[in-house]
């Protein structure tokens, strides 16, 4: 048995993250380890670097087979298509790849991003996420997004032709948006969509320029009722129209799911390569935690010098993978199993929490077995996870 089936006796699939950490300019509203550099960024340096941390994680998790790999970001389309290539070369050089293997590449919807897709598909690329974020210029501009509303929709009809699967991203529960307005929108954006879409409710993060903004009273989200409301909007469309929800923000025709963030959800295995990037392995010693370099010259000067950018590297214990396990499995429609919880944490989940929970209609059991967050729970998810972790 090798060390990986020792640890995760279900298929949950091996995948490999890479993040590309600069944007054209920053979003108000994002926190993702995403940077601006005014000079042009050395494409051959970071994919040298590239390089030598995916052999690196290799070293920690041989023999394994990819069965995904996401290039996210940051702007993971201002990469030239040489560069996408070569680091899915470094990948195949350090592990076999799955002949029915998902690349999955984010991409911002400007004119000049989308003339790329061409490059990407020939590079190895079969699958694009396209930031789309709002079909309208007002929202676009209001969320400091650099496409308008046409302009996305043209690089969404080139992933069309390009690519056999695409999603794209929105986010609502924008100021002023009502239920109405949402529900319109979201009909307009499924009549362009082929298969998935990711949609997010605005999260004021902090430290960011929105949070500033909210703080001083010049931007006003909808509060907890109303944005509750314009998520039950998102569940009812998207069902409506075949695309119903697997996780709280995602929503497939079923077979459709995005094969990489389920290896996530359902607590597999996967390497996370470049600045910020983090990776969860199955080793003989134990489940592993690593975390990298995040400021983008820093990592690379680390992995220069020492072959890897990794600045943390934690051994999880038995209740760490209990709640990492119920905080990200939770958050899919197919729910959790509970004998995998008590493999993982040692543990049982508290019948009575879970009674409680079920009283509240909150979490409910699947028929097979499963316990799973429900439609009203969802909007609650993060307490769920807290009571049930508790
Ligand atoms: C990190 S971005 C990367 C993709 C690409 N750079 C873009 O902006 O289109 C991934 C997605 O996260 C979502 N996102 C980022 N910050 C968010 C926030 N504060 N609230 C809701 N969604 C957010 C956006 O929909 C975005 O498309
Ligand atoms: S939302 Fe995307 S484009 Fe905007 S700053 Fe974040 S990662 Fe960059």
């Amino acid at each position: 048995m090798t060390p990986m089936s020792a640890q995760l006796p279900f298929d949950a699939g091996f995948g490999v993250y890479i993040h590309w950490p600069f944007c054209a300019s920053k979003c108000p509203y994002c926190d993702f380890n995403s940077h601006v550099r005014h000079a042009p960024v050395d494409e051959a340096r970071y994919v040298a670097a590239f390089r030598r941390e995916i052999a690196h994680q290799a070293e920690l998790a041989p023999g394994r087979t990819v069965s995904t790999i996401f290039l996210g970001g940051g702007t993971p389309s201002l990469m030239r298509p040489g560069t996408v290539g070569a680091i899915l070369d470094a990948v195949a050089a350090n592990w076999a790849v799955a002949p029915d293997v998902e690349v999955t590449l984010e991409a911002n919807p400007t004119s000049v991003e989308a003339a790329r897709l061409r490059g990407y598909r020939a590079a190895g690329v079969n699958r694009v996420s396209l930031g789309v974020q709002a079909m309208n210029d007002r929202d676009l501009v209001a969320l400091g997004r650099l496409h308008s509303a046409e302009e996305a929709m043209a690089a969404v009809k080139v992933a069309a032709s390009v690519f056999d699967r695409y999603s794209f991203d929105l986010i609502y529960a924008r100021p002023d948006q009502t239920p109405g307005a949402w529900a319109a929108e979201l009909k307009e954006a499924i009549g362009h969509a082929a298969e998935h879409l990711s949609l997010y409710q605005l999260t004021i993060e902090p430290g960011t320029m929105f949070e500033r903004l909210r703080d001083a009273g010049k931007l006003v989200v909808p509060d907890a009722d109303a944005a509750r409301a314009l998520y039950e909007t998102t569940r009812e469309v998207c069902e409506a129209h075949g695309l119903p929800a697997y996780e709280i923000s995602n929503h497939a025709r079923p077979g459709a799911e995005c094969r990489h963030n389920l290896v996530y959800w359902r607590y597999g295995e996967y390497a996370g390569v470049g600045p910020g990037a983090h990776a969860r392995l199955a080793t003989a010693t134990g489940r592993l935690a690593l975390s990298t370099e995040l400021v983008p010259e820093n990592w690379l000067a680390k992995v220069e010098a020492e072959g890897h950018g990794v600045t943390e590297v934690e051994r999880l214990s038995p209740e760490s993978q209990g709640d990492e396990f119920l905080l990200m499995g939770l958050r899919l429609v197919e729910g959790v199993d509970q004998a995998r919880y008590e493999a993982l944490a040692g543990r049982t989940l508290d019948p009575r929490r879970i009674d409680d929970l079920a009283r509240e209609r909150l979490v409910e059991r699947t028929p097979d077995g499963k316990l799973r967050v429900t439609r009203e729970g969802f909007p609650v998810l993060d307490a769920i996870v807290a009571d049930l972790a508790a």
